[in-house]
């Protein structure tokens, strides 16, 4: 008989953010919030586990729990911590939130500052192609772009803000590409956009001028 899979729950999942080393995390944990939200909201609609989503969506940026790992050294360490308290399914959601596509792994885990070792770098390769990305993963991802620590955005001005702050590399194209592809997938089998289940998104648009969303503007 299989083994039964250990299920971090809502409650659990709020102590190990409450429980993080860290100070000024207040904005990262805002975040995995609204992440979560947005995570329950597109599972419900998709017929899947909402609680589940919401779980993936609360812990996916656990690996931040220490300090602000730079470049991608947050899902090694979020992975890493998930699997080593036994949970399996929610340490998977740490490495697959942040890649759209297998051949967006490489590149992405190559380019400067991810802050990881060779062997983590071979290790993510392996288990991403191993593994893919299901459903769940799918969901993660767009959440992770749609919901900031300020509430939940359009996909577009969330990485919009992120390619002001962080610069436009050769992979920020395709990057953009493999989230919209996600994106994509999602709206055939919803049959409808995304943003239709998330009022939020017109209203915080509305409330919103661009001088407090793009930073230094003259
Ligand atoms: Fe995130």
């Amino acid at each position: 008989m299989e083994k039964q899979k250990k299920e971090l729950s809502i409650e659990e999942a709020y102590q190990l953010l409450e429980n993080a080393p860290r100070e000024n995390k207040e904005l990262w944990i805002k975040h995995s919030v609204n992440v979560a939200i947005v995570a329950e909201r597109l599972a419900d609609e998709l017929n899947l586990n909402g609680k589940r989503a919401y779980v993936f969506g609360l812990v996916h940026d656990i690996g931040r729990r220490k300090r602000e790992h730079t470049g991608l050294r947050h899902i090694i360490e979020g992975y890493n911590y998930l699997i080593s308290l036994g949970y399996e399914e929610e340490a998977r959601g740490c490495l697959t939130h942040t890649f759209y596509a297998k051949n967006l792994v490489k590149p992405n885990l190559i380019k400067e500052n991810t802050n990881l070792t060779r062997t983590e770098i071979k290790f993510i390769l392996e288990y991403i192609n191993k593994n893919g990305f299901n459903i769940y993963d799918k969901i993660l991802q767009i959440a992770d772009n749609m919901g900031s620590a300020s509430g939940i955005n359009t996909i577009e001005r969330r990485r919009t803000e992120s390619m002001l702050r962080y610069g436009i590399t050769d992979i920020t194209e395709r990057n953009l590409r493999g989230i919209f592809n996600v994106q994509n997938e999602i709206e055939n089998k919803l049959g409808y956009s995304i943003y239709t289940i998330f009022p939020e998104v017109a209203d915080n648009i509305t409330k919103t001028l661009i001088k407090d969303v793009v930073i230094n503007l003259k």
